[in-house]
């Protein structure tokens, strides 16, 4: 890839690229809407990811291009930054911005993207591009950002700059990923565990469900809003700085004081999902992959009856997957509304499970999923 890469580079630009780097794409295994609620996730990070070719120009301009898009955007070396529409260009726009609050960049640039995780999908593309241009940033420059700050800048833009109230979880997942382990990550300390991802003979599938996001990140940030509405009700009788400090028997004690019963459903979805990974990473170590899948089915169903994030397209693939013998669990990953399903299925049923799961899915949504089998890669990292 690296080798192709660097041909298009000079393709684009007339010489040949100083600095290459490499950001994945991320798959959360468990605790779904939970990071902006301060509590457990377990994500990974897989294969599919970000590439960015970079080298300095003489010219003071900052250069956008990409091999995924036609739109190629050229600015000015400037103090600050504002978000123009909604090209892609924006993301790694708002990453020079955030930087240029407190470092100088003093070189123009010359970057072209790739990106091979297929976008909207759930697998965290925005995440991974703004990491990708904060990471190579932080290296090419020697800005002294330390590892754990590249994700929370990350974040960042994407909040204030993209205006999605996103929690930290993508972020910190595509920076910090290891080849076959999982992290388990605090979302209100972020201090983070990273733990063997030993899954057996089982692989991990992805399917994409292919349906087109719309009002992703308007219905995201109303369960944000939601949750906000749970805490500062709660918190008329105990004090709490998020939702995730109370377990499902504390809730319960107080969980009257919620007056509107959709907002009590989103908190018990949070509450109860965050226990399930306190539960879920214990059967892992423990090697027990039958409870850890029957703790994704149970996600899966919160997220569905309580959490409302799922949608007919995520929920056909899930049915199909609990009536078919060769997976233990499955559920949705990611933000949900469209996206991807994530499931645990035994080697070598890889052929047998796309052919039946296509022919299931086809029948009931119209047009097919994408099914892909993920290895677990590497976090940030240049290449
Ligand atoms: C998106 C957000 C994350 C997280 C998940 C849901 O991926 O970017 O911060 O909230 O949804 O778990």
């Amino acid at each position: 890839m690296k080798a192709e890469l660097i041909n298009k580079f000079l393709e684009k630009y007339g010489y040949e690229p100083t600095a290459n780097y490499f950001t994945p794409g991320r798959v959360n295994l468990i605790g779904e809407h939970i990071d902006y609620n301060g509590g457990l996730v377990m994500p990974c990070a897989v294969t599919l990811g970000t590439w960015l070719c970079m080298a300095p120009n003489n010219d003071n301009v900052i250069r956008f291009k990409s091999l995924n898009f036609p739109e190629e955007q050229e600015f000015p070396l400037q103090s600050s930054y504002t978000k123009t529409g909604s090209e892609w260009f924006n993301y790694p726009l708002g990453v020079f911005n955030e930087i240029l609050k407190t470092h100088q960049i003093t070189t123009g640039l010359d970057l072209l993207f790739y990106g091979n995780i297929p976008i909207g999908s759930g697998l965290s593309s925005s995440a991974s591009i703004e990491v990708a241009m904060a990471f190579a940033l932080n290296n090419y420059f020697n800005l002294g950002y330390e590892k754990i700050e590249i994700p929370l800048l990350a974040q960042k833009v994407e909040n204030e700059f993209i205006g999605v109230n996103c929690g930290i979880m993508d972020q910190f997942a595509v920076a910090f990923g290891e080849t076959n382990k999982a992290i388990v990550l605090n979302c209100d300390t972020v201090k983070h565990k990273i733990v063997d991802c030993n899954l057996g003979n089982y692989s991990l599938a992805i399917v994409n469900t292919n349906k087109p996001r719309k009002l992703a990140e308007s219905k995201y940030n109303e369960r944000v809003e939601e949750c906000q509405t749970a805490l500062s009700q709660l918190n008329d009788e105990i004090k709490l700085n998020n939702l995730c400090e109370l377990n499902a028997e504390k809730f319960a004690l107080h969980s009257h004081l919620i007056t509107d019963p959709i907002v009590l459903n989103r908190a018990t979805h949070v509450v109860k999902e965050n226990d399930r990974v306190g539960l879920a990473a214990k059967a892992l170590n423990e090697g027990d992959l039958s409870t850890f899948g029957r703790l994704m089915y149970a996600s899966h169903q919160s997220l569905k009856d309580l959490y409302e994030v799922t949608g007919i397209e995520l929920d056909t693939v899930v049915d199909f997957c609990a009536d078919y013998e060769h997976v233990i669990g499955a559920r949705m990953t990611g933000a949900g509304f469209g996206g991807c399903a994530i499931a645990l299925l035994e080697k070598g049923k890889e052929e047998d499970f796309a052919k039946k799961l296509t022919d299931y899915y086809v029948d009931r949504i119209g047009y097919p999923a994408s099914i892909y089998i993920s290895e677990i890669g590497n976090g940030a990292s240049v290449i």
